[in-house]
C-alpha cells in the first residue's frame, strides 16, 4: 500500500474543499501546509499538494519546489486553483510560472477552478483586490471573464465541483 499525503493551503476555503474530497476518495492523510515541515513528508510515497493561485503563484508551493531534491523518488502531484476559468493557455501559463521545466517532467500539475469570496480575505488581500477591481472597472473593452470577476465582488462565486478531482484520482490510481 502506498502512503499518501494530501497537503494544502487555503485562504478562503476553496482549496480546503478539494483537499477534503481528494483525501476522502483516496484515503490519504490530510495535512495543513502551514503546519507541515518537509520532514513530515519524507515517509510518504505519494504527495499531493494544493493551493489557491495568488498573483499567478500557487500558495505555499515552496514546500515542494524548495525541497524538490529531498522528494526525489516520490510521486508528486500539484494542483492550483484560481478564480479564472480553466483554459489550456491559462493552464500552461500557471504551470510554467510555478514549476521549472525539470520539475514539470516529474510533477503532475493540475489546474482546477476555485471561486472568489471577498468577505473571507485578509485586510491586505482585500486591498490588493480593490486595486484589481479599479483596474477592471477602467478597462475600455472588458472581456466576459472581467465582467464575471467584477460581479464576484458583490456576490461570492464558488465554481468548485467534485468532478474536477477525477484526473488527480486517476493519476494516483495509475501509479
Ligand atoms: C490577492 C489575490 C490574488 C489572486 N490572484 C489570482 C490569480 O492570479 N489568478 C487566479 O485565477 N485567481 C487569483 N485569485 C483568486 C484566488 O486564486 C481564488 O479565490 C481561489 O479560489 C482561492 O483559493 P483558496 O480560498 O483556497 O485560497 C486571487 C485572489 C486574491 C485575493
Amino acid at each position: 500500500m502506498k502512503k499518501i499525503a494530501v497537503v494544502y493551503r487555503s485562504k478562503s476555503g476553496f482549496t480546503t474543499k478539494y483537499a477534503n474530497w481528494i483525501s476522502k476518495t483516496i484515503g490519504g492523510d490530510l495535512l495543513h501546509g502551514k503546519e507541515t515541515k518537509i520532514e513530515d513528508l519524507l515517509g510518504y510515497d505519494v504527495i499531493i499538494y494544493g493551493g489557491g493561485i495568488y498573483a499567478g503563484g500557487v500558495n505555499g508551493l515552496k514546500l515542494i519546489t524548495g525541497n524538490y531534491e529531498k522528494l526525489k523518488g516520490k510521486k508528486l502531484i500539484v494542483f492550483g486553483l484560481g478564480a479564472s476559468p480553466v483554459r489550456p493557455e491559462i493552464y500552461e501559463e500557471v504551470k510554467n510560472r510555478n514549476l521549472t521545466k525539470e520539475q514539470q517532467e516529474r510533477i503532475a500539475f493540475f489546474l482546477l477552478r476555485g471561486g472568489f469570496d471577498n468577505s473571507k480575505l485578509t485586510f491586505v488581500d482585500k486591498i490588493l483586490m480593490q486595486g484589481m477591481k479599479i483596474y477592471l472597472k477602467r478597462k475600455k473593452e472588458p472581456t466576459d471573464d472581467d465582467r464575471d470577476m467584477l460581479n464576484a465582488y458583490a456576490r461570492p462565486v464558488d465554481y468548485t465541483d467534485k468532478k474536477y478531482i477525477e484526473p488527480i484520482i486517476n493519476e494516483v490510481i495509475n501509479i
